[in-house]
């Protein structure tokens, strides 16, 4: 039997990623976080292409795209991203990242550049991808979609305490703002905007932990 393709999308830190690589794991299916690949190109973007006033230069950007490999390797069943061989998963959580990767991901030329290798993975059928753009854009096919929201002060905390443990200094009212402000730019711009595709099943999971949203998301897979 073909596994599944599963789309999960939503808004920032509704716990997307997290519950996607336990749902992966239970079904035996490859997970791709593909706000990882657009947090990989800020990065980079931050390394090597900044103008003199310390801010990114998108032109310089888009002509450096085949200089940037970015590559999941699987570390004892949890993916870390690597760029040119790097392990770049710490770097990509970071605050200078945050502020920056909504502007990157608005680009038409950065979504291009990444929505091949999206596509690729899930040609064979067996994965689960999460984002912002999955169900409408990237796999309109997809056999299950599902589309993440929560409020806004419960996924603050939660950002908050991913931050805490990863080490990162972080101030609450700065994490909120930058969620306020990605998920306005996200479902705003242009091109490919966060927003629920028509097939796509909302769950809202303000009060709902992590293990209840991933049984309520595997009742549904079960379901059919
Ligand atoms: O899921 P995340 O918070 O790590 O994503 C970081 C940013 O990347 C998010 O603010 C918008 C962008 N993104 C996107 O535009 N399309 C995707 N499929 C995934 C992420």
């Amino acid at each position: 039997m073909k596994k599944p393709v599963i789309a999960i999308d939503g808004y920032s830190s509704t716990g997307k990623s997290s519950i996607s690589k336990i749902i992966a794991d239970k079904l035996g299916l490859i997970h791709m976080d593909t706000g990882a690949l657009y947090r990989g190109v800020t990065w980079y973007a931050l390394q090597h292409c900044l103008n003199e006033n310390g801010q990114i230069d998108l032109h310089q950007l888009f002509s450096s795209f085949d200089k940037i490999n970015l590559e999941f390797k699987n570390n004892d069943g949890t993916l870390i991203l690597y760029l040119n061989n790097n392990d770049i998963s710490k770097e990509i959580r970071t605050n200078s990242v945050s502020d920056n990767v909504s502007l990157v991901a608005k680009q038409k030329e950065v979504r291009d550049f990444l929505l091949q290798s999206q596509r690729s993975l899930a040609e064979k059928g067996g994965v689960i991808m999460d984002g912002r753009d999955i169900g409408t854009v990237v796999l309109p096919n997809a056999d299950y979609k599902f589309f993440l929201t929560a409020s806004i002060d419960e996924r603050t905390n939660r950002r908050f305490l991913e931050l805490k443990g990863l080490g990162i200094e972080a101030d609450k009212g700065q994490v909120k703002q930058n969620l306020i402000d990605r998920d306005k730019i996200d479902s705003e711009r242009e091109i490919a905007p966060l927003k629920q595709a028509d097939d796509a099943i909302i769950i809202d999971n303000s009060e709902l932990t992590k293990e209840r949203t991933i049984e309520l998301i595997l009742s549904h897979i079960q379901k059919i």
